[in-house]
């Protein structure tokens, strides 16, 4: 009966089976990803090896030399499934962060545990609560349930804690909050941010969306990890995409009251993460020099960049990422005239800033070659 309920679904083009999805499902804007370096060689017939990609807040280094090498030896057993408990890699990080392993789920990406907060817990109608400029995935791993998101305007294009928690009424049932975010590079003190989850009802859970967390100054971590004993709405997510080299290999993390982990394990793929990356994500956990060498060169090349944006006249937001949400103008035009020079950046217009472009930092060499081509950009 209920499949004839919706009057959106009556009008079904012979050839076109699209319309038999859900309109909530229909009315989603896709998520619009970082230009492949190949594309960009494709389009413009440019040399792939000459081209800068800044677009995506990957780390330039790639992962450590013993994560290469525990990938190396992983793909012996490529005929195996992977384990799809994750016993090591969950039993190491329990360790490294003090919580029982059945707090832990493993994800394809931290996208995964994002997408599954979302699938365990959203009901058509319910409302998601996120900020204004927050990362995309929110408000469409929130559509593709039939949630609906309900956008909270930003404070200085951060997080606005105080009208986040008046947002939340007794049909929310999740609230998200990136720190730092994406694409603003925005941070919440650990204070205030323990005073808004405190604050929030039982029923609603909690996704604090910690991907930057490793490129934060060790002085700025949360307790976020011992935070989930004592919240049990809270649900931290984590991933080996940035600080950790391993964007390609899809692999995060979310810590969580072992209930709650319990449904998001009901509800995803018995084999959601690959044996490469549960073998690489267990190496570059243990590799800690390799993580704080990225940091350190994150801070280097931020402050660089900073330094030769201010040389240029050009305004940026002061970031706690690895990344910089830069004020161009016609951010259009500038990141076409980036393209055509072979450096990708990534326009923030779907995050409703059509000023900016946000660049991700890169190796020294990288960070001098955005800079010299955004002189050029501008001045044309
Ligand atoms: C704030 C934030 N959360 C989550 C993710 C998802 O990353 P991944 O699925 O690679 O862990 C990203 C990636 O850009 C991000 O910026």
């Amino acid at each position: 009966m209920t499949a004839h309920t919706d009057p959106t679904r009556h009008h079904v083009h012979h050839r076109d089976p699209s319309g038999i999805a859900p309109e909530h499902v229909r009315r989603i804007t896709p998520y619009l990803p970082g230009k492949p370096i190949a594309e960009l060689a494709r389009e413009f017939g440019l040399d792939e090896r000459t081209i800068v990609k800044l677009a995506s807040n990957e780390n330039p280094r790639g992962p450590s030399p013993a994560v290469r090498a525990a990938i190396a030896a992983a793909t012996e057993e490529l005929c195996r499934y992977p384990d799809g408990n994750g016993f090591e890699l969950k039993s190491a990080l329990a360790a490294r962060y003090a919580v029982g392993a059945e707090r832990i789920v493993l994800g394809n990406g931290s996208n995964d545990i994002l997408e599954l907060v979302t699938q365990a817990f959203l009901q058509p109608g319910d409302h998601a609560v996120y900020s204004r400029h927050a990362f995309a995935v929110y408000p469409l791993a929130t559509q593709a349930r039939g949630g609906i998101g309900i956008e909270v305007a930003a404070l200085d294009l951060g997080h606005d804690l105080p009208s986040m928690r008046r947002a939340i009424t007794a049909t929310t049932r999740i609230v998200f909050v990136a720190n730092p975010n994406n694409p603003t590079g925005t941070w919440l003190p650990p204070a205030a941010l323990e005073a808004f989850i405190a604050s929030v009802p039982e029923d609603t859970l909690v996704v604090l969306d910690e991907a930057y967390n490793e490129y934060l100054a060790p002085e700025r971590h949360a307790p976020s990890a011992a935070w989930v004993s004592r919240y049990p709405n809270l649900v931290v997510s984590r991933t080996f995409s940035k600080a950790y080299g391993l964007a390609a290999l899809r692999i995060g993390y979310g810590i969580m009251h072992p209930k709650v982990a319990d449904m998001l394990n009901r509800v995803r793929q018995p084999f959601n993460v690959n044996a490469l990356a549960q073998a690489a994500a267990l190496a570059a956990l243990a590799d800690t020099a390799y993580v704080e060498e990225s940091r350190a060169l994150n801070d280097a090349g931020m402050r660089e960049l900073e330094a030769g944006l201010q040389a240029l006249g050009v305004e940026r937001v002061p970031s706690h990422a690895n990344f910089l949400l830069v004020h161009v103008g016609d951010a259009g035009r500038v990141y076409q005239r980036l393209l055509q020079q072979g450096v990708i950046v990534r326009p923030v217009a779907n995050y409703a800033l059509p000023e900016h472009l946000r660049v991700t930092i890169g190796l020294p060499e990288e960070n001098r070659r955005f800079l010299a081509a955004l002189k050029v950009a501008l001045a044309g």
